[in-house]
């Protein structure tokens, strides 16, 4: 059978390195490339169990260096990209703005250039809802996937940005795209700096959970395995140039969310701190996901069954994430790889 290469940006990541374990497990006959430059938010540690298999490769770039990628896409003559590599905490956004236009702007558009230049069957860029900007609290809208864009933080301006790229280069040069658009994301490796795994980390540590404003902002809740098996879908079956949404109809408020956990885990809601809003904090966010079920998608996750695994995860994954917030997993790369 045919040898595929299949290149994840970002593979050191929350869904990137989901996605790359789901590649690797699903499809040994293909070679899966993880290609990441390990910011704080790349881990190479998640990949401990699958880092000796032949069918898995590290390659450690940034894909803000033409000088680097474009080379290595000509040598490497990748089938299939899946990009997940971004900065992508808003929180961050709001505090560092310029990072975020450079990794999710600019280093697009050198995938794309290289891509341009070199060719592959698919590239899908991985986006995300908040493109959309936010709804209202009226429990009957939501975003399809001709729903303006009008981002609101400067982490979605970068993404909706990128998307434009995408694209224009699908217009323009013709080049074989998907976009797809997700709601939020939960699971294993979750950086804990995020909703969910700041308080399951907090709340089994025994430390106050901030909510911001007054709790009421919802999310739209997807496992992240579903997330996986949406791009794998659509890296496969996606109809050049169109764009995906993915989600679960999972709409939950952030204090439902923050009391669901506190309860599993059988502690006190004393727990809870109500903290100064987040600026500019987008109140709803909820996709209509009709187009990728169409094309064969459906989540197998609900919000109580994926909360509850990924809960039961992180009390039996205590080394993953103590090593993360102390960050010793910052070590790993140096022992496992360069000192080689
Ligand atoms: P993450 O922050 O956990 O991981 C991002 C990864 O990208 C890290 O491993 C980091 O090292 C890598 N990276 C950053 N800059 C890079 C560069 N210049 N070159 C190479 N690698 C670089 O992010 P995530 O939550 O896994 O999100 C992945 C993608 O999915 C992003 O594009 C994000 O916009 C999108 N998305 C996320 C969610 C969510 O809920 N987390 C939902 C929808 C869409
Ligand atoms: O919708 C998809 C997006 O979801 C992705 O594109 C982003 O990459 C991802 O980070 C996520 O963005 P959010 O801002 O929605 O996720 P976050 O976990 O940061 O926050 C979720 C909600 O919880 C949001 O309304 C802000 C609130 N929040 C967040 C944190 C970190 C709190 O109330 N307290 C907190 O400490």
């Amino acid at each position: 059978m045919d040898r595929k290469k299949i290149l994840v940006t970002g593979g050191a990541g929350f869904i990137g390195g989901n996605f790359v374990q789901y590649m690797v497990n699903k499809y040994p006959q293909y070679d899966i490339y993880n290609l990441d430059v390990l910011t704080y938010a790349g881990d190479l540690t998640k990949h401990r169990n699958i880092e000796k298999k032949e069918n898995y490769h590290f390659i450690k770039a940034d894909i803000i260096n033409r000088e680097e990628i474009i080379p290595l896409f000509e040598n490497e003559k990748f089938d299939y990209v899946a990009h997940f590599a971004a900065e992508s905490h808003v929180d961050r956004s709001i505090k560092e703005p310029e990072i975020f236009v450079q990794t999710n702007v600019l280093g697009t558009q050198v995938l794309l250039d290289a891509v341009k230049q070199t060719g592959v069957t698919k590239f899908v860029h991985v986006s995300t809802d908040e493109v959309y900007g936010e709804l209202d609290f009226d429990p009957t809208t939501f975003f399809t996937e001709d729903t303006p864009l009008q981002p609101n933080s400067p982490y979605s301006a970068s993404k909706a940005s990128s998307d434009f790229l995408v694209r224009a280069y699908h217009e323009t040069y013709g080049l074989p795209v998907n976009i797809t658009r997700c709601s939020n994301n939960y699971g294993p490796f979750h950086f804990p700096e995020k909703l969910i795994p700041l308080t399951i980390s907090r709340v089994l540590n025994e430390e106050k959970v901030p909510v911001y404003g007054n709790g009421k902002n919802i999310r739209d809740w997807l496992h992240v395995l579903d997330h996986c098996a949406a791009i794998d879908l659509v890296l496969q079956e996606g109809v050049n140039g169109e764009v995906y949404n993915v989600g679960g109809h999972n709409e939950r408020t952030n204090l439902e969310v923050v009391k669901t956990i506190i309860s599993t885990l059988g502690k006190s809601e004393e727990l809870i701190e109500f903290v100064t809003d987040r600026l500019g904090h987008d109140k709803r966010y909820a996709i209509d996901p009709t187009k990728l079920e169409r094309l064969g998608w459906k989540p197998t996750y609900t919000f109580e069954t994926g909360i509850a695994q990924t809960i039961q995860w992180y009390l039996d994954n205590k080394w993953w994430w103590e090593q993360i917030i102390s960050g010793e997993y910052k070590n790993y790369f140096n022992k496992q790889y360069s000192l080689k």
